[in-house]
């Protein structure tokens, strides 16, 4: 084939973009995430960040990175199993795993990783893996790459599940993947309902908790606190980028398969460890969680209901959502670009989801209102959601 011929397959389609006036993606920020964010030259509000405690730009965490550059520099330059495993790393994966109630845990550069490796280490053609049919890519590419029979199950829907799990005979393993938070609808999976349809039919649940460590639970410990799972004999894999506030991936579950994933997992022994400054970061934010978590979650949770309640003024339907995110039924790809452009333009930053991230012509906009928002703010916000509903 031609060069030209083969360069000419990846040209983009901006029709959506240019028809609609808007590209919610790629957007330049030009500053942290502060109370007010410089998107593209202008001060905007940041309600499109995972950033739900507020903590990525919180000075004990910033203090945290810069002593750690300071004292190790910005990069160990080599893998974990290489030179890339400071006492930061070990200390913080033994942090995390007591964090979330689990024996042991690995850390990798980030949860997209995490998913990826964890799959292709642990799962084989000889496998059958059962999961929610809306499940996070990381997690389905994850699940292609271990050549694995799969079988996706209607989502949140248990008696879905228990009938593929009936019908799941011959297998070397079964698993069963879901997702604590769906984030594009803030929905909660029936995870301690799953782990017993596991029991019965001798599957191992594997949880992705991304967006539940940090926000769900009393403590902020996560899915397992949240739904009170305990002796949890399955696998946890969460993300170090969205309440945690810094970036990297953790899997976490009994010692003996951690031990085994440090030597065999092909995404953490041939990737460089994650920088000094993000261990030390997420450590940091991790005893900001243990000492003030009930504070912070019950602004997160104020901020959320004051922004619920704008949007149902303003006329939106709204996905049914539990955790701290308020999610927009928006429509057509068109339909969800030309909302975003009017919080756009109305200085607010949203997150706008068209497939494949959601179903065809299924649209979400989503809203999160992080706890470092003051409520001024988010007194302005619920104003101009009402005022876009109303116009
Ligand atoms: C459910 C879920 N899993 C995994 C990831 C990937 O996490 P990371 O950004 O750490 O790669 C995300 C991020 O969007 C996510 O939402």
């Amino acid at each position: 084939m031609e060069l030209r011929e083969f360069y000419k397959r990846f040209s983009l389609d901006e029709s959506l973009a240019v028809g609609t006036g808007h590209n919610p993606y790629y957007l330049r920020i030009d500053s942290g995430l502060d109370e007010k964010i410089q998107v593209n030259g202008h001060e905007m509000i940041d309600l499109a960040s995972n950033n739900y405690l507020g903590l990525a730009t919180d000075s004990r965490v910033k203090q945290a990175a810069i002593e750690a550059v300071q004292k190790y520099g910005v990069s160990l330059c080599g893998t974990p199993i290489a030179t890339g495993y400071l006492d930061l790393y070990q200390r913080l994966e033994e942090k995390l795993a007591s964090f979330v109630g689990l024996e042991e845990a690995i850390i990798l550069p980030s949860c997209y990783q995490a998913n990826n490796g964890l799959f292709s280490s642990i799962a084989g053609p000889q496998d059958l893996i059962i999961v929610d049919r809306y499940a996070h890519s990381s997690l389905i590419q994850g699940i292609k790459a271990a050549g694995s029979k799969i079988r996706p199950f209607l989502h949140n829907n248990l008696e879905h599940l228990e009938g593929i799990l009936q019908r799941s005979r011959g297998y070397r393993q079964v698993f069963v993947v879901t997702e604590s938070v769906f984030s594009t609808e803030g929905s909660l999976a029936p995870f301690k309902e799953i782990v017993q349809l596991c029991e019965t039919y001798r599957a191992l649940p594997i949880i992705d908790d991304s967006h539940g460590i940090g926000v769900l639970g009393k403590s902020g410990r996560g899915i397992l606190e949240e739904q009170r799972i305990e002796g949890y004999q399955g696998i946890y894999t969460a993300s170090l980028g969205k309440a945690l506030a810094n970036s990297g991936g953790m899997i976490s579950g009994k010692k003996g398969l951690i031990d085994y994933l440090k030597y065999y997992c092909p995404h953490l022994v041939y990737s460089t460890a994650l920088t000094p400054s993000v261990l030390a970061g997420t450590e940091a934010v991790l005893s900001i969680i243990q000492s003030e978590f009930g504070v912070i979650k019950q602004r997160l949770v104020t901020y959320q209901q004051a922004i619920y309640e704008s949007l149902i003024e303003g006329g939106f339907t709204l996905a049914a959502s539990e955790a701290p995110i308020n999610s927009i039924q928006s429509g057509s790809k068109e339909s969800t670009f030309i909302l975003a452009k009017k919080l756009y333009e109305q200085g607010i930053l949203c997150t706008a989801f068209i497939e494949p991230s959601v179903p065809v012509g299924d649209g979400r906009v989503r809203l999160i209102a992080g706890a470092n928002l003051r409520q001024e703010t988010v007194a302005e916000v619920a104003e101009i959601i009402k005022r876009i509903g109303r116009s």
